[in-house]
């Protein structure tokens, strides 16, 4: 198979959703059509669960199920298929954030009685700022929920998309029928009796036909035709183009627990969801078709095992192949390496792979070359766009409580900061270190991992800081960026880059700030 067809047959992506919306339950229902796994329950959720913020065998566990989970392949119909694992808990947003940078296309789960909620809403942003292309999957047909109609206009009112429908309801909860498939023109019918099973279809060009009053009933038959008529007078038709430019998102209805619309979803998202996509670099537009390969790094897992440090790092292959033992450019460090176990993965296991292809997750180990967002090129000096580091939400000083340790607090701070755990500030004043955290789960995290894996101790003190601001020194007015360094000493720091950040103790202090410095532009991310 040429390098042109391996590419056209991928299909990489991610799920998305507010805890307990489906996620997992879809994913799995996924990978049990691709035939990857044999029956349900075999897909360990990431979650982690209530209440264990000081539990840290659960955050073990947690990050060991991550690793089985971060890359699920299979194949279906010709496709070969890629999921991107994302936390759904809010304290990883920041990994699933950078998740989204490897993937070509999202589906987006939301709970039918739900609707849509605080993390999904942040996530459909990030999506929405990069044009990814979305599928909404509205979940849970089965229960109580909303309206239909009102659902579809939270999705576009509150996640800002342009809905085409795809399917649509026939009742719900207790009286859920089924679902009429707009995109295949046919009926799905639902039993309550038989949940598990995969139902057929009937074709069903025309609601119109009296037939289908036999089919579902008369009531149901007049409501559906009703609402059909409201929701092509209403939306749009379905536009591949604008899906794939990420400016209108078809929606599907059903149940993933009862494997209901899954199989619709299935089908109508290889068919459409987009091939591997071109990606920027800091040089040019690079495309899957290019030739050379290039890859980056966008996420690292420790290994589990504290006695080897060795890690894994996730690269996606934007262009060309990569194989096995040839060496590739670190641009970063300007230094070539090569791989002679590189991991591929299919379902909830890895593989030595000789070749892979755009679109494909390879999992290189690494003891300590990798950081987040490293490209690897054959020799071209470029750099790949797109993994911002986002103010955090919490900051702490972190205070070394083994003064014989210090030497492994500072390389185990330095790895699990590459990694991307957390951000690490330097106060410019005094040298004094900040972690900054998306969740408070993540000093816990970092606590735990700094003993058992470094054999460094640490302890916090809390530091008031509301937002990190990335300022653009660059750009400023050399005598106000002066002025500004020299009034806000004791707030700035830098980060791992380098770069300068303004520690502002509140949102009135940025306003006031802006006003008193105009030249001197405060970012809320650190790629501007
Ligand atoms: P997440 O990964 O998005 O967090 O959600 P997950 O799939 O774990 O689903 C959360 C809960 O919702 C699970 O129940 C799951 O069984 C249920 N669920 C998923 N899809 C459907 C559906 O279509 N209909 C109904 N009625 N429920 C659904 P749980 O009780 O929290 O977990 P479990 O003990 O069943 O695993």
């Amino acid at each position: 198979m040429s390098i042109v067809e391996e590419i056209a047959k991928r299909r990489t992506f991610g799920i998305v959703s507010h805890p307990d919306a489906g996620k997992t339950t879809l994913t799995e229902k996924l990978l049990l059509f691709g035939g990857a796994i044999q029956e349900a329950g075999a897909v360990k959720s990431n979650k982690v669960k209530k209440g264990a913020t000081s539990d840290f065998m659960e955050i073990e566990r947690q990050r060991g199920i991550s690793v089985a989970t971060s890359v699920l392949a299979f194949n279906y119909k010709e496709k070969k298929i890629n999921i991107l694992d994302t936390p759904g808990h809010k304290d990883f947003a920041e990994d699933t954030f950078r998740t989204l940078t490897a993937v070509d296309s999202v589906i987006v789960v939301i709970d039918v009685a739900k609707g849509v909620e605080e993390q999904t809403e942040k996530l459909v942003e990030v999506c929405r700022m990069r044009n990814i292309p979305m599928i909404v999957f509205i979940n849970k047909l089965d229960r109580e929920g909303k309206d239909a109609f009102d659902l579809l206009d939270e999705v576009e009112q509150k996640l800002g998309l342009k809905v085409a429908p795809l399917s649509f309801p026939i009742g719900m909860g207790y009286d859920f029928k089924g679902i009429y498939n707009i995109w295949e023109k046919n009926i799905n019918l639902f039993s309550g009796e038989n949940k598990q099973q995969i139902s057929e279809a009937i074709e069903f060009e025309d609601v119109n036909d009296p037939s289908l009053d036999d089919i579902i009933g008369q009531e149901a038959a007049e409501q559906l035709r009703e609402e059909l008529e409201l929701v092509y007078e209403v939306y749009p038709d379905f536009d591949i183009e604008a899906y794939r430019d990420g400016t209108q998102q078809p929606v599907f209805f059903g149940s993933a627990l009862n494997n209901f619309g899954v199989r619709e979803l299935l089908d109508c998202f290889i068919e459409i969801a987009p091939k591997p996509r071109p990606k920027e670099s800091d040089t040019r537009l690079v495309s899957p078709t290019d030739g050379k390969f290039s890859g980056f790094v966008f996420k690292i897992h420790a290994n589990m095992d504290p006695k080897h440090r060795d890690r894994l790092a996730f690269v996606k292959i934007v262009s060309g192949t990569f194989e096995r033992n040839v060496p590739y450019l670190h641009v970063r460090h300007n230094k070539k390496l090569k791989f002679s176990s590189p991991n591929a993965f299919f379902a909830e296991k890895k593989q030595v792979v000789d070749v892979s292809y755009p679109g494909d997750i390879v999992g290189l180990h690494d003891t300590g070359n990798f950081k987040i967002g490293d490209t690897l090129t054959e020799g071209e000096k470029m750099n790949f766009k797109g993994i911002p580091s986002f103010s955090p939400e919490h900051f702490r000083y972190i205070n070394n409580a083994d003064p014989m340790k210090a030497k492994q607090l500072h390389k185990g701070i330095d790895q699990l900061m590459d990694e991307g755990v957390a951000q690490l500030f330097t106060m410019e004043l005094n040298g004094r270190k900040i972690i900054g955290t998306v969740g408070a789960l993540q000093y816990e995290v970092i606590q735990y991992r700094l003993e058992h894996e470094y054999g460094a101790k640490c302890t916090y003190e809390n530091i008031h800081v509301h937002k990190a601001c990335w300022a653009g020194e660059e750009q400023a007015d050399p005598e106000e960026l002066k002025e500004f360094k020299r009034v806000k000493q004791k707030f700035l720091a830098r980060d791992k880059q380098g770069q300068l950040v303004f520690l502002a103790d509140s949102a009135f202090t940025i306003q006031m700030t802006r006003q008193k410095y105009p030249s001197v532009i405060l970012h809320f991310t650190s790629e501007f």
